[in-house]
């Protein structure tokens, strides 16, 4: 054998050998072949833990239902705790309220990951949840966004109600005719992005003092702003931020329409919905902007990859969960298992859900449960955990003492103002935390009436 021969050889059995001791690295060298940076920095120290205290705010109609799905998914998974509101609050913070930590279930305490609807407000957020918690959120193109608020909420907010047959052209011929700024449901009719993230939804928008200190503000709180029209890039930079697998990031899309509901914006109607929500306009290009920068960051090579993995990944779950097809979209009456009927907001509006095939045999890697949470609908979910984490909190304290946070908080009045009482129902059952709940749920009744 030549030398050189005998170096050739050498060196193949020596990368070999290299590839095969660092086994488990084989795959994280093989992405960084295919064009991604390394989820784990360090493949000596073995895998980096994946981040586990996020806070998603859950903007309106913007996909926030989906990413919210991921979550609580995740949780489960991973037993954490996740922050839900107390009964008088319904399935939301007590949105439009800004967000108190008085809205925190105390069976939910102390929470890694809050995800429902909410206004946000950081520094009461802080108080309820760790240092080092990441915080997300997802913003939708204003037009798109608004039309979609425009059908939902048509029935409910009275700025919506009031205009002539329910006409989004009359509405903004002339918007402050039917626009009430401190009526219940005015955060529907005007920059609902803006007020939900804790901003002044009426500012002057000509005031770009105003926009870019709140551009700025939301920047340095949100380690990402996710944009509903490129889902899948953002769940990409997801999971990248947060260091999460693939498979922590598979989703159906829940919550929405049917083509029947949506209609067609046109050419002109676009930009008069972007000038009467000119701030949530504005934030949303600063916000696509940095997506894409972002984006580029990670390399086009990599997103890509990872987006053709997501919906290969996804594909096949869903087909070993519905029966070898994709689940039937279906208005919410037909909807068999009641689990998995979805809110309807009025009459005009059809949500559609999905409903299990009958008799499905699942491969034996997955349970009917993984695939029943992939497509319940959010106030099930959410009744769910909330009834898991408080028989796991009674387990934690069986003599029934006072929750560990904050225990005289839910004593104290709300503030004035109408939100949906749901009927008593699974917090009811005992504690004397549940009991001061319910005297706030008769509180706010009150109050409604
Ligand atoms: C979650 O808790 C269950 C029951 O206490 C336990 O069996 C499981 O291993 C835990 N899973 C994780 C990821 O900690
Ligand atoms: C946010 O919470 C802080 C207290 O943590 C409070 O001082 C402030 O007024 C709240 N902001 C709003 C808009 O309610
Ligand atoms: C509302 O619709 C009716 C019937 O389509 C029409 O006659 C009427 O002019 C409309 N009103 C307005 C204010 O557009
Ligand atoms: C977001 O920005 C990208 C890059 O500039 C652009 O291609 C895309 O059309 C924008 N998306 C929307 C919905 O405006
Ligand atoms: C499903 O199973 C039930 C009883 O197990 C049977 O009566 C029914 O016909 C089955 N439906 C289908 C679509 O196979």
């Amino acid at each position: 054998m030549s030398q050189k021969k005998f170096f050739l050889v050498l060196l193949v059995i020596s990368s070999v050998s290299l590839l095969l001791h660092h086994g488990g690295h084989f795959s994280w060298t093989l992405k960084a072949f295919l064009g991604c940076p390394p989820l784990r920095p360090h493949p000596s120290s073995g895998l980096k833990p994946k981040h586990t205290s996020i806070a998603f705010l859950k903007t309106h109609k913007t996909a926030s239902s989906t990413v919210q799905n991921i979550l609580f998914r995740f949780a489960e998974r991973n037993n954490l705790t996740v922050a839900l509101p107390i009964q008088a609050c319904d399935h939301q913070f007590c949105y439009p309220h800004p967000f108190s930590s008085r809205f925190v279930h105390p069976h939910t305490v102390p929470p890694r990951i809050i995800t429902s609807h909410m206004r946000f407000n950081r520094s009461e957020l802080r108080r309820v949840l760790p240092s080092d918690t990441v915080y997300v959120t997802i913003l939708r193109e204003p037009a798109a966004m608004f039309e979609s608020l425009f059908s939902y909420f048509n029935q409910y907010c009275l700025s919506f109600k009031r205009v002539p047959n329910g006409s989004l052209e009359a509405f903004l011929d002339a918007p402050w005719s039917y626009y009430r700024p401190d009526e219940k449901d005015s955060m529907y009719a005007h920059n609902t992005l803006t007020f939900d993230l804790g901003g002044e939804k009426d500012h002057l928008p000509t005031d770009t003092a105003y926009v870019q200190g709140f551009i700025r503000e939301v920047e340095q709180v949100f380690s990402l702003v996710m944009i509903a029209e490129h889902f899948d890039e953002s769940l990409v930079l997801l999971r990248h931020l947060l260091s999460w697998d693939l498979e922590d990031v598979l989703y159906v899309k829940l919550n929405m329409r049917t083509p029947g509901s949506r209609r067609s914006l046109g050419t002109t109607l676009p930009s008069r919905i972007r000038a009467w929500n000119s701030l949530d306009a504005q934030l949303y290009d600063h916000f696509n902007a940095s997506l894409w920068q972002r984006l580029a960051e990670l390399g086009p090579g990599c997103v890509g990859h990872e987006v053709r993995l997501l919906r290969r990944a996804q594909d096949r779950l869903v087909r070993d969960c519905f029966g070898g097809r994709l689940p039937q979209l279906r208005p919410a009456a037909q909807i068999r298992n009641k689990e998995l009927r979805p809110w309807q907001p009025s009459a005009q509006v059809d949500i559609v859900g999905y409903d299990l095939p009958p008799n499905v045999s699942l491969p034996g890697i997955i349970s009917q449960d993984v695939c029943l949470k992939l497509i319940m609908p959010e106030v099930q979910y959410s009744h769910r955990l909330l009834r898991a984490q408080s028989v796991r909190y009674r387990r934690n304290y069986p003599m029934r003492s006072p929750p560990p946070l904050r225990p005289a908080l839910a004593r104290r009045r709300l503030p004035a103002g109408s939100f949906r009482v749901l009927s008593p129902t699974l917090t009811q059952r005992t504690t004397g935390a549940h009991n001061r709940a319910s005297r706030i749920g008769r509180l706010s009744r009150r109050q409604l009436s």
